[in-house]
């Protein structure tokens, strides 16, 4: 199968296109190379790279050229920013996901929308379905479900093959220190404080890069068009167990960690109900005890892919969010 990957240049993006060349699969990356995303995180890779928007329709027109079908993973993914400046979340997931249907249905082929659970919003308790209802509560997630909206439109109206997979906290290689497990990664390794959001009692429900890129092929190869997917991971944790692991692991102290102004809106915990992958025979691969510990070891290894990052425009980021620079 010949695929158009939008968003391969990020970190799940990229962990899919691995795994669908490993598979046989023709790929063609479209991607923006925004601050998150990085040819690095294609290098050696035998893959067709188109440098663009996905609301370009001259760009999108350019990239799907030949292709069989089209996964879109190009956003922006971190709710801090989205919270900060709207604008470009609002821009990509609406026009971009608008451009990309345009693009499917004119041409017939099969589209995958790779969304989040935060879609469904926090539950205290329990897991959602895919027929919970939608009940975002940032500028990410309103708009990731204003994109999921306008998948379900097309299917409802025009026949599109199309599904939606819903994924849950992602970590592993690749992923960009603003999200909370390469942060404190990093800043343990350094010797730097570690951020903790409010109580650190919020939960999250980690999955493994490349499970959820898995999850993603399944449905694309064996989702039935017009459906959406939950793809969960197999464990969930307070944030604070998450943080201390990571110190340990990493063979820092304690005494790093600075409880700090909780972020605005703070969804307390996520958790999906994946029965309906499952079914397609899908199956969470690495649990959080092992995948945590080589996601340390990956950081620890590969400073040639941070450094760049870290003494670069992220420094300014970061003195913004936090008020406080690095080390
Ligand atoms: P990321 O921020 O690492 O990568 C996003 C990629 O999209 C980057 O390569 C960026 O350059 C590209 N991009 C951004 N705007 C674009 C545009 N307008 N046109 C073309 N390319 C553009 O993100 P990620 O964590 O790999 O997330 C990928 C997808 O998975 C997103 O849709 C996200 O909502 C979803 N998701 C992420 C998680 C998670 O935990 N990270 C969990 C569930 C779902
Ligand atoms: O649930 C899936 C979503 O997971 C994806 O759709 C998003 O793209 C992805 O960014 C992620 O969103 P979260 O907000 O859950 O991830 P983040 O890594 O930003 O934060 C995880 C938890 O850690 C959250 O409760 C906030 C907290 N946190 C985060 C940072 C960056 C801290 O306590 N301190 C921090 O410095």
């Amino acid at each position: 199968m010949k695929l158009l990957v939008c968003g391969g240049a990020g970190f799940i993006g990229s962990a899919f296109v691995r795994v669908r060349l490993g598979a046989g699969d023709e790929i063609v990356v479209l991607d923006k190379l925004t601050y998150a995303g990085r040819r690095e995180n294609l290098q050696d890779l035998e893959i067709d790279f188109v440098h663009g928007a996905i609301e370009d329709p001259d760009a999108v027109a350019r990239a799907v050229e030949g292709c069989d079908a089209v996964v879109n993973f190009a956003a922006e993914t971190h709710v801090d920013r989205s919270i900060a400046e709207p604008d470009a979340f609002v821009k990509t997931h609406s026009q971009g996901t608008y451009v990309l249907l345009e693009a499917v249905r004119e041409r017939g082929i099969r589209y995958v929308q790779v969304s989040t659970d935060e879609v469904y919003g926090s539950i205290e308790e329990g897991s959602f379905t895919e027929s919970s209802p939608l009940a975002p509560s940032s500028p990410y997630s309103a708009t990731k479900a204003g994109a999921d909206l306008l998948v379900a439109g097309y299917v409802h109206t025009y026949g599109l093959e199309a599904c939606i997979c819903r994924g849950s906290n992602n970590y592993g290689p690749r992923q960009y220190p603003e999200k909370l497990i390469p942060l404190m990664i990093l800043n343990a390794l350094h010797g730097d404080p570690l951020p903790v959001y409010g109580d650190g009692m919020n939960v999250r429900n980690w999955i493994y890069v490349d499970d959820f890129a898995r999850g993603i092929g399944t449905v694309l190869e064996h989702g039935v068009p017009g459906e959406a997917y939950n793809v969960g991971g197999p464990d969930e944790a307070p944030n604070i167990e998450v943080v201390k692991r990571i110190i340990e692991l990493a063979g820092a102290d304690e005494s790093l960690i600075e409880y700090i102004t909780d972020r605005p809106g703070h969804d307390r915990r996520y958790s999906l109900a994946s029965d309906k992958v499952k079914a397609l025979g899908w199956e969470a691969a690495e649990r959080f005890a092992d995948g945590i510990g080589r996601t340390v070891e990956w950081y620890r290894d590969n400073a040639w892919w941070w450094e760049p990052i870290r003494s670069g425009d992220y420094r300014a980021y970061y003195e913004r969010h936090y008020g406080r620079s690095l080390g």
